[in-house]
């Protein structure tokens, strides 16, 4: 039996990478809810709906419609990836500019309905894993598997380090470290869809884990529910 796995948690806890391995490992489909947020913003800055950082809700309301995420297969790198409206902005939604207003974006009521919508679309046949802030409490109440992962602010800081060092990019730790606290914050006090833990969900800390241990760890859990 295919099943619907939610895995929810903090950001810059490495949720993506173990939702997208488990997802490969079993055939699954993975989707990214973050990236729908990232998307629908993208489309704020490009159609002028968010002037000085403020977001027109009456503009955005009457577009909210027109707005189509679709996660698509491209060969070249062998994954899927973001489509707003029939064109891959996959890189686009990583930028700066859209991680900046997400998260006002992502407190309007009407915009999670429709994606949530979307999103409940997307598992109608299961099989599916799901990453975000709210999949195993409101898009999936009924997923079979919950995961709840979290990390120390201090090892999520460091990992986030790491990966801009890797991209290059200057940082100052703490720069890193606030912006990680404020996100926490945003994230589980907003009062539509908190990020909080669901009553039946498996905290997986992966503070001192390896990607290996994470992996056998859901993975494990998954087989004895399928
Ligand atoms: O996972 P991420 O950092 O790409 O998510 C981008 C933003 O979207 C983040 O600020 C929280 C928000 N988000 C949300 O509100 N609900 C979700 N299910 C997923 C992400």
């Amino acid at each position: 039996m295919d099943i619907i796995i939610a895995i929810d948690g903090y950001s810059s806890c490495g949720k993506s990478t173990v939702a997208k391995e488990v997802a490969k490992l079993l055939g699954y489909t993975y989707i990214d809810s973050g990236a729908m947020y990232r998307a629908v913003t993208l489309y704020c800055l490009r159609n002028n709906l968010a002037p000085g950082g403020i977001v027109d809700l009456a503009k955005l309301q009457s577009k909210i419609d027109q707005i189509k995420i679709r996660f698509v297969y491209v060969p070249e790198f062998q994954k899927h990836e973001t489509f707003l409206n029939g064109e891959n902005v996959e890189e686009e939604i990583r930028r700066p500019e859209v991680a900046n207003l997400v998260s006002p974006v992502s407190i309007i009521g009407f915009v999670r309905e429709a994606l949530v919508k979307q999103q409940r679309e997307m598992g109608e046949q299961k099989g599916i894993v799901m990453d975000g802030r709210d999949i195993g409490t409101v898009v999936f109440p009924d997923a079979e598997l919950k995961i709840f992962m979290t990390a120390s602010p201090e090892i999520r800081a460091k990992r986030r380090l790491d990966e801009m060092i890797a991209k290059g990019v200057q940082v100052d730790t703490a720069d890193i470290i606030k912006n990680i606290q404020d996100r926490d914050r945003i994230d589980s006090t907003r009062e539509i869809s908190p990020l909080r833990q669901a009553e039946d969900a498996i905290v997986l800390d992966n503070s001192y884990m390896t990607r290996e241990e994470q992996l056998d760890f859901v993975l494990r859990l998954a087989k004895e529910r399928i």
